[in-house]
């Protein structure tokens, strides 16, 4: 074996013709027609189809005869062309086959537990129809797949463009602890006992924010890092325990600093895909997100705006929208444009009105349909003219235009169904293209969350307020302030978010006594970074780009656990090391634990 010498299956072309080359790899696929035997050699490169001919080289083809799937090989051969029409446009090496002259077994090889070959599992996706335990149990074997393979070398190359991007941008790159203290981000923290401090723990990263604005502080001016974080929370399917976040910051910038950079880095990033982005960023309020699309991360690909009617019923007979409006609550509609040929009645009723809305959270749906200048519907009877006409005029009501509203005495509740539905119709009618992405910003958030009598910070605590909160108390009030934040959102995703934040000590110890921290808490928990901000703070804001979303997004993956090695499944276990695992008892001891037995 030399790997001087050696070429990669991908790499033959016909310039190649008449060369005698060595190759090495894992045999893909396997054709015995007799005195001639055929296998497809595969390599990180590609794949290239190696001749054994019984006739021209006995011994090699002796040699063949013992090959399995997944053995790995070293073959030495000569190049040739292949006839006209052998040729395999499939192949990037199809135009040629190297009729092999010898063939060594460097490794033998289970059958595995699932077919690797794409080609002849028949499949040519970054999808697998085996089930993902499997996969991630046998994690290396799913790895060799040359579409799992695609994913994770086109994910280093898009974080060797963000490297190369923020470079030219004069960032750099500074490492921050894992091994740290608790930084807020609303998740709860892996916690790592201390051998040497005993009873006391470290907490992993949530995110190195606080470490990022103490690298502003000393003067390094823009930082960037490619970073793990760590966060104990509910798994969602684009959420990983521990995942890699793009993180960033900068000193004596504004808002408008951070949506330039990394509209260009996003745009480079698809663009190394095929895929155009148009820039500016759409901005949009948080208020009209909420209103109009129900939530703070609205997917654009399609209109379906929400509208509240309620005004319309204010005087209604139909008795359901009666007593929400008397309660005080909302009523919000939207309109399926087009779509009445499409939704008959047993759809609106029964999958929609029925199955949909309740796994949208809601109790229940109300729908019309416009036909001939008039809306029906097995309703219309308790609606009066008046408010029929209006609901026309308000959603430009044309034939074959169905109308859907959700109503209940909460304004959040009633944003959260039908913002949830609105999603659902994008998908079960289709209204979305594949490679079709509408980014925005989301601007204007409020910085407090209030409720059951407390203030949270919708971001983190270290966000810059958007005017002078100096004199407020009234905490109703206070949870009217906007923030200077701002997340990036792509097709209905969050895919990063960042603020300007708080830079003088003053304003950020008022912050943590509005969230109800005590001194002590303050000066346990941050004192630290309260005492920094005496010294100098520079004006600065920062945001972190969700690296292994961005990537799922960019690279079209089903699920982000496709472009990530090693992730965790479901549960947060990972069924290749099952991790989490038991300890020795001696372990424990050392670190001054004892593991409570739950009766
Ligand atoms: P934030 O909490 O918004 O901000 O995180 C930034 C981005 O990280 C991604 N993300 C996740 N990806 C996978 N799995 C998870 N569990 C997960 N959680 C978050 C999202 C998100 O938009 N320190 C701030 C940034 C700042 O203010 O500069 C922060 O971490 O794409």
């Amino acid at each position: 074996m030399n790997w001087k010498t050696r070429r990669y299956c991908g790499s033959f072309s016909l310039d190649h013709v008449d060369a005698c080359l060595e190759l090495s790899g894992w045999v893909d696929t396997i054709r015995d027609h007799g005195q001639v035997l055929f296998i497809h050699l595969r390599d990180r490169s590609g794949m290239v189809q190696i001749v054994f001919d019984a006739t021209k080289s006995p011994s090699a083809y002796a040699d063949a005869q013992k090959l399995r799937p997944e053995y790995v090989v070293e073959i030495k051969g000569l190049v040739r062309e292949r006839s006209a029409d052998t040729k395999n446009h499939h192949l990037s090496t199809g135009d040629i086959e190297i009729m092999a002259e010898t063939c060594e077994i460097l490794s033998e090889s289970e059958t595995p537990p699932f077919m690797i070959s794409e080609k002849e599992a028949g499949e040519n996706t970054t999808t697998s129809h085996v089930d993902e335990d499997i996969r991630l149990t046998y994690r290396y074997l799913d790895l060799r797949r040359t579409s799992m393979q695609q994913n994770i070398i086109k994910r280093a190359q898009l974080i060797k463009t963000m490297r190369d991007y923020l470079d030219t941008f004069g960032f750099t790159e500074v490492e921050t602890p894992v091994l740290t203290k608790s930084t807020p981000e609303g998740a709860r923290d892996y916690l790592v006992p201390s051998r040497v401090h005993p009873g006391q723990f470290y907490a992993l990263p949530q995110s190195p924010q606080l470490f990022k604005q103490l690298l502003m502080l000393s003067g390094l001016d823009r930082y960037f890092q490619i970073v793990k974080c760590f966060r104990d929370e509910d798994l969602r399917p684009n959420r990983q325990p521990e995942f890699t976040q793009l993180d960033l910051e900068a000193s004596f910038i504004d808002e408008s600093f951070i949506y330039e950079l990394i509209e260009g880095l996003t745009v480079r990033l698809f663009a190394q895909e095929g895929i155009t982005l148009q820039a500016p960023f759409t901005h949009i309020r948080y208020d009209d997100a909420m209103n109009r699309y129900g939530n703070d991360h609205p997917d654009l690909r399609f209109g379906l705006d929400m509208i509240d009617v309620t005004h319309v019923f204010k005087n209604t007979s139909y008795q359901i929208f009666k007593s929400i409006v008397g309660s005080g609550g909302t009523i919000k509609g939207l309109n399926i444009q087009g779509f009445s040929d499409k939704l008959s009645k047993s759809v609106l009723q029964e999958e929609f009105a029925k199955d949909a809305i309740q796994k949208c959270g809601g109790k229940g749906l109300s729908w019309m349909r416009m036909e001939e200048g008039r809306l029906q519907s097995n309703i219309v009877q308790f609606y009066s003219e008046e408010e029929l006409a209006s609901l026309i005029q308000t959603f430009k009501c044309e034939d074959g235009d169905v109308l859907v509203f959700v109503a209940d005495k909460s304004l959040a509740k009633v944003n959260e169904v039908l913002g949830r539905f609105r999603v659902f119709l994008g998908e079960r009618l289709k209204l979305t293209k594949p490679g079709h992405f509408t980014p925005c910003w989301v601007t204007d958030f409020p910085l407090f969350d209030y409720s059951q009598g407390k203030l949270d910070a919708v971001h983190h605590p270290f966000t810059q307020p958007a005017g002078d909160i100096s004199g407020i108390t009234d905490p109703k009030a206070l949870a009217g302030i906007k923030a200077r934040a701002y997340d990036l959102v792509i097709n209905g995703e969050e895919v990063g978010g960042g603020s300007i934040r708080i830079n003088r000590k003053d304003l950020q110890h008022h912050i943590f006594c509005l969230l109800g921290l005590s001194e002590a808490d303050i000066k346990e928990k941050f004192g630290f970074f309260v005492d920094a901000l005496s010294y100098g703070a520079p004006p600065h804001g920062g945001l972190a780009l969700g690296v292994d979303r961005l990537v799922s997004m960019i690279l079209q993956t089903p699920s982000i656990r496709e472009v990530i090695a090693f992730p965790k499944n479901r549960m947060a276990y990972c069924p290749l090391t099952q991790a989490p695992s038991n300890v020795a008892d001696k372990q424990l001891t050392e670190l001054h634990l004892r593991t409570k037995t739950l009766q």
